[in-house]
């Protein structure tokens, strides 16, 4: 394995580093190039920048490839569930049973919310987007809870676990709370007996003296939606938890600032796009080939959304496990959506086409996630939400990270400037 690279400008050779991941991934550290060269590395969007060595999460775009702490992600989706791989994700090892049921107690515990903080939710219209009230609500936690988020790293250390617990069993409590807030229901209370989904769903969906009974198939849909989102190695959202964590900012300001990355379009607002593309082809009676044609002028606005990623280039594997359960979390409730099949229609379709085969772009997960989650009732407005509460796990575990490590420093990335040169203030009576 080479341990050196050079890089040559002009006549002038400068030796860097190389680092190779327990992957075998391959890095040239360029941290001390600026200083030797006066030149930085550019990467734009950060596409082939390594931000940070982390242990959480291995990802092959390529070869479809996705571990978590070394574990295939079709081995956790299939044996495992949200609650045990949230450990996982964020303590780096599977918990003994002892173990699971002390992490199980702590979010049990940990699901209530104070009556002052349903008042903050109370002052958003109930027209506000589902996702700018989340963020709220989380970026209010450090007030409730100033003793675990002091924005000195040491001591949030310290109560790490407690900390941890509040903020994956609240934003679940949060979301319905949002849900029942804007539906105009009277919020709901958790139950300390039951499970993390068989909980949320409790809460969703319960009605004045009539206590929601869970159906066995959407708890373990619902699971399973949440698992295959528990972490996603440096995406748009969770780059910026560490970044604003390497402020030394608390855990719940920082995930509060990685769910607002969340809510756009191209990331976690993707699934409610999906569902929109699908319902307006179901609508329109079209087949699709409408949108496959507009989404091959190349215009970044009339995308296939659900397809393409911006590192997979291959199916995405998470795409392919939740697109199976599609089809049995349907069947098994008895459900025909037609959208179901127009989505295995149009990835058929652009599956064989050149546009989309030549550029590697393949269903991403969002392309069925939003059908499972319409099939056991969580409205489309509420599907980013749900995707934060699958990824407040890797949000937990990447924040740790930042703040565990004694080598850190601030996340600041340079630019190359191309704005005007040095120029002389023009007063206002000269100006054109
Ligand atoms: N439909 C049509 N064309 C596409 C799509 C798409 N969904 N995605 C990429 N392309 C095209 C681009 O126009 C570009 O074409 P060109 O080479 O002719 O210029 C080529 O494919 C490469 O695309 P990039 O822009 O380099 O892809 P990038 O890695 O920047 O973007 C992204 C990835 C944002 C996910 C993009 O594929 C996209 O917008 N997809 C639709 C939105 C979506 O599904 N987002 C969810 C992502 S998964 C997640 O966040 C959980």
């Amino acid at each position: 394995m080479p341990t050196n690279a050079t890089l040559k400008i002009d006549d002038k050779e400068y030796p860097l580093p190389v680092m190779i991941g327990s992957e075998g991934e391959k890095a040239v550290d360029t941290r001390a190039l600026r200083q030797a060269s006066g030149y930085i590395a550019y990467d734009q969007g950060y596409g082939n920048t390594g931000s940070c060595e982390s242990q959480i999460t291995y990802l092959d775009g390529d070869n479809g490839i996705l571990r978590h702490r070394g574990y295939p992600i079709d081995q956790l989706a299939h044996y495992s569930d949200f609650v045990e791989t949230a450990y996982l994700v964020i303590y780096g090892e599977l918990p003994n049973a002892t173990k699971r049921k002390e992490f199980g107690q702590l979010l049990r515990k940990n699901a209530a919310v104070e009556m002052q903080m349903q008042k903050i939710l109370e002052g958003f219209p109930t027209s506000a987007s589902p996702m700018a009230m989340l963020s709220a609500l989380v970026a209010a936690l450090p007030a409730y809870y100033p003793e675990l988020a002091t924005n000195n790293f040491e001591k949030d250390l310290k109560n790490f676990d407690l900390a941890a617990a509040i903020a994956i069993s609240k934003i679940r409590t949060f979301v319905a709370m949002i849900y029942r807030y804007q539906k105009g229901l009277p919020f709901v209370f958790p139950k300390q007996e039951l499970p993390f989904c068989d909980n949320f769903l409790h809460m969703m969906f319960s009605e004045p003296y009539k206590d929601h009974v869970p159906v066995p198939e959407v708890a373990k849909a619902l699971n399973l939606v949440l698992l295959l989102h528990a972490d996603h190695e440096q995406n748009c959202s969770t780059s910026t938890v560490r970044m604003v964590g390497s402020s030394q900012a608390n855990l719940f300001t920082s995930m509060s600032a990685g769910i607002s990355a969340l809510s756009g379009p191209l990331h976690g607002g993707a699934n409610v796009a999906v569902m929109q593309m699908l319902q307006s082809i179901h609508d329109e009676g079209d087949d699709g080939s409408r949108f496959i044609a507009a989404a091959k002028s190349g215009s970044k606005t009339n995308r296939l959304m659900g397809f393409g990623h911006a590192v997979y280039r291959n199916f995405d594997p998470r795409a392919k496990i939740i697109g199976d359960a599609c089809d049995t979390v349907l069947t098994r409730l008895g459900i025909d959506d037609p959208l179901l099949h127009i989505a295995k229609n149009l990835e058929q379709a652009a599956l064989k086409d050149d546009y989309f085969v030549s550029r590697k772009l393949y269903p991403n997960v969002d392309f069925y996630s939003g059908i499972i989650m319409r099939a056991v009732g969580i409205p489309m407005n509420m599907f980013t939400t749900m995707f934060a509460i699958g990824r407040a796990p890797g949000y937990i575990a990447n924040w740790k990270e930042v703040a565990s490590n004694p080598k850190g420093r601030i996340y600041r990335p340079r630019q190359i400037y191309v704005g005007p040169v040095k120029r002389d203030y023009v007063p206002m009576s000269n100006r054109a």
